[in-house]
């Protein structure tokens, strides 16, 4: 056998290992994350995790990858159980289906009846966030471990409070391990408002089983928040599980708001050519492509590639914006730290992206 074949088998091989990687990941995400076993009772977030459970009170705690979460209980007791309930990473002031205590920073407590052999709907939405209204937000590329620079796109975020939350492009992290998770957590958690990350290649790296979502969530999302619509993407393997492309193709209805956002990490296509930062498979890009197009899709939102780029891929407004921490030493041209702030207009179906730059240290 030539080296070419040999070389074409081994890509083969290594494709079929990242997809059923990528199978698992997904199928987890559907099946298992965001699920609360408190015996009688059975929990599930649409939006997020459960980070701990205790049976015995019972008590959950719930972190959520999105503005809007949809909590449901369901009960096999025989009599009324009341379950204590906390969600981090929610907005402090919420339109929620039950009484809220704000018990710590971004973190909301209820004390939940769930009655007898039966089910209940916990909402967390937002304070406003039903009306169609303008908005802002920051997207911020790969961090990488690259803290320092971070820590100074998170604190240029701060100063300006009309950007409502922030949601990163993936590559959170080096290695996807659980200690690096933690880390980056404590540093983003030092954001003023909420935070929600799109998964990246190096978050699901080499963190098993993954630390990303037990850690930050759900990694398939969908949420709407003040007219637009939402969907969080697993590109993180270059290419979409089947099973998320059927997630996708319900997302792309045409109920629902017609303002449409797609945030991935990998783009489908790479326009720049730095490291082939693009789709396994060209053919699937275009699918993808074609399906967020015929859905509406306003703006495409990407990281993975180390620069700053707006292009349009299949007449989507597209940004890859991947330096919101890796040092500039991985970047092959001359972009500069910085993060897009994207202003949202539902009532006029427009989307403005600026770029707010930083020194590159
Ligand atoms: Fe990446």
């Amino acid at each position: 056998m030539d080296l070419g074949r040999i070389l074409a088998l081994l890509i083969a091989v290594a494709l079929t290992a990242c997809n059923e990687v990528s199978a698992e990941r997904t199928h987890r995400d559907f099946a298992e994350i965001g699920r609360a076993d408190l015996g009688e009772i059975q929990a599930r977030i649409e939006q997020g995790v459960a980070l701990a459970v205790d049976a015995s009170i019972p008590w959950v705690r719930f972190r959520a990858n999105a503005p809007s979460a949809m909590i449901i209980f369901k009960s096999s007791a025989p009599v009324d159980r009341t379950v204590a309930v906390e969600v981090a990473n929610a907005f402090e002031a919420c339109d929620c289906s039950e009484p809220a205590q704000l018990i710590g920073p971004n973190i909301l407590a209820f004390s939940l009846v769930v009655p007898a052999g039966s089910a209940k709907l916990l909402t967390i939405r937002p304070t406003g966030s039903s009306a169609v209204t303008p908005f802002r937000f920051a997207w911020v590329g790969d961090v990488q471990g690259g803290y320092s620079t971070f820590k100074r796109v998170r604190e240029r975020i701060n100063t300006d409070p009309s950007l409502e939350f922030t949601l990163f492009a993936g590559d959170i992290t080096q290695l996807g391990e659980q200690s690096e998770i933690d880390d980056f957590i404590a540093v983003a958690n030092g954001l003023d408002y909420p935070w929600y990350s799109v998964i990246g290649n190096h978050d699901a790296m080499f963190g098993q089983p993954l630390a990303f979502q037990r850690t930050v969530g759900r990694i398939n999302v969908l949420f709407d928040y003040k007219g637009a619509r939402f969907v969080i993407l697993d590109t993180s393997a270059a290419t979409v599980d089947p099973e998320v492309y059927d997630f996708l193709k319900a997302a792309m209805r045409p109920k629902g708001p017609t303002l449409r956002i797609a945030a991935m990490h990998i783009p489908p296509f790479d326009p720049e050519g730095f490291r082939d930062g693009a789709f396994n498979d060209r053919a699937e890009a275009a699918r993808l492509l074609e399906i967020l197009a015929r859905g509406g899709t306003d703006l495409i939102l990407a990281g993975h590639i180390h620069t700053l780029r707006a292009t349009w891929q299949a007449g989507i407004e597209t940004w890859i914006s991947g330096r919101g921490g890796v040092s500039r030493g991985t970047a092959f041209d001359h972009s500069q730290t910085h993060y897009l702030a994207v202003t949202v207009d539902p009532e006029q179906n427009t989307i403005a992206v600026d770029p707010v730059f930083l020194s590159d240290e």
